[in-house]
């Protein structure tokens, strides 16, 4: 196959990503072989053999003689051509590594942003052999089955406004997949996303500070997309729940991806002209933790009350059985009945 690589918006393309391209590009018309081999610079035969490939990737490809090529379906997947062609951000995904397979995302992520890897770099994998949740858990991450992602991201921000970045990217995480979800979804303290009282989506955001600076921040995002309740883990399947099992239709990930990083790009630009206080009225609408009674984490032992709102600052307000109320910065709470 070759491995000949155009540029296209800075980026580097490869042959493939070029043809994928051009097929789309033709809009629902046929595309002859001799014209694809020409834009491509190939012979004909080694367009052929590229379209089988992207057959069995997953795309739906006629072929006629005399009339060429017609894309009838693009495939489901999160190769950087398809990525890139959906694209509407101006930094969010300026680079992305693509891999098949890999530990986890947020890994990748972080040894890149220690290597000086810029702002936007997006790291998407369409499996994980040992996807990670917060407090050390797994997350569940079978090949075709979700987005695992991670960016890399820089904001100017002092490092006690983290907690606030991943309250924005809970917001732009629900508000994608609201238009989707008949029944609705919401965002349960921090920033899981739950549908029907079930998970579908999380995020496990680390941090790299200095002294008053945030280094770099990772922002991993795991949304449950094509996941049959049957193919969950036996412990998961009570507690966790996808998209295609929400819609009763499968997801398309490249689709949910590049919206998700247009509204997170979105929120992200906001908060230099108005800080994060719509994000938090915004969180505010979307979640379903105000008024729920819950057990949190508190420095000598667990501490139980209403959950009363969150303030300007992202911290959880709880109300105490004494009436005091009290501030959760961050943590895990126990839904109480
Ligand atoms: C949670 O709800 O516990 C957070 C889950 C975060 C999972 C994502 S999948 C992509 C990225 N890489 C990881 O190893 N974890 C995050």
């Amino acid at each position: 196959m070759s491995q000949r690589r155009a540029r296209s918006g800075g980026e580097t393309l490869n042959t493939r990503d070029q043809l994928v391209i051009h097929l789309k590009g033709a809009k629902g018309q046929w595309v002859s072989g001799e014209a694809l081999s020409r834009k491509l610079d190939i012979t004909r035969a080694a367009v052929w053999k590229h379209i089988c490939r992207l057959r069995e990737e997953g795309y739906v490809i006629d072929s006629y003689p005399r009339k060429g090529y017609f894309l009838r379906a693009a495939a489901d997947s999160l190769l950087p051509g398809e990525i890139r062609h959906g694209l509407r951000t101006r930094c969010l995904g300026c680079r992305i590594e693509y891999r098949h397979e890999v530990d986890s995302t947020n890994r990748i992520a972080k040894e890149l942003a220690m290597g000086g890897e810029p702002e936007g770099t997006l790291i998407v994998a369409d499996s994980q052999t040992g996807g990670r949740g917060r407090k050390g858990r797994a997350w569940f991450s079978p090949p075709g089955g979700g987005l695992y992602l991670s960016l890399i991201l820089r904001p100017s921000l002092h490092p006690v406004e983290a907690p606030k970045m991943t309250l924005l990217a809970g917001v732009a995480l629900a508000e994608t997949l609201l238009p989707f979800i008949p029944t609705g979804v919401s965002i349960r303290w921090p920033n899981d996303i739950y549908s029907r009282g079930k998970k579908i989506a999380g995020i496990l955001m680390e941090v790299a500070t200095e002294i008053d600076t945030i280094d770099y921040m990772v922002l991993g995002v795991g949304l449950n997309v094509n996941i049959p309740r049957e193919d969950f883990p036996a412990e998961l399947r009570r507690r966790a729940t996808s998209f295609v099992s929400e819609t009763g239709v499968p997801g398309r990930r490249v689709e949910l991806l590049t919206d998700f990083l247009s509204r997170l790009e979105e929120w992200y630009l906001g908060i230099d002209k108005k800080g994060f206080s719509p994000v938090i009225e915004r969180w505010r609408e979307l979640t379903d933790t105000i008024g729920k009674r819950v057990r949190a984490a508190w420095p000598d032992q667990p501490v139980q009350g209403i959950v009363v709102g969150i303030d300007e600052d992202g911290t959880l307000l709880l109300e105490c059985p004494d009436g005091s109320v009290r501030r959760i910065l961050s943590g895990e709470l126990e839904y109480l009945k």
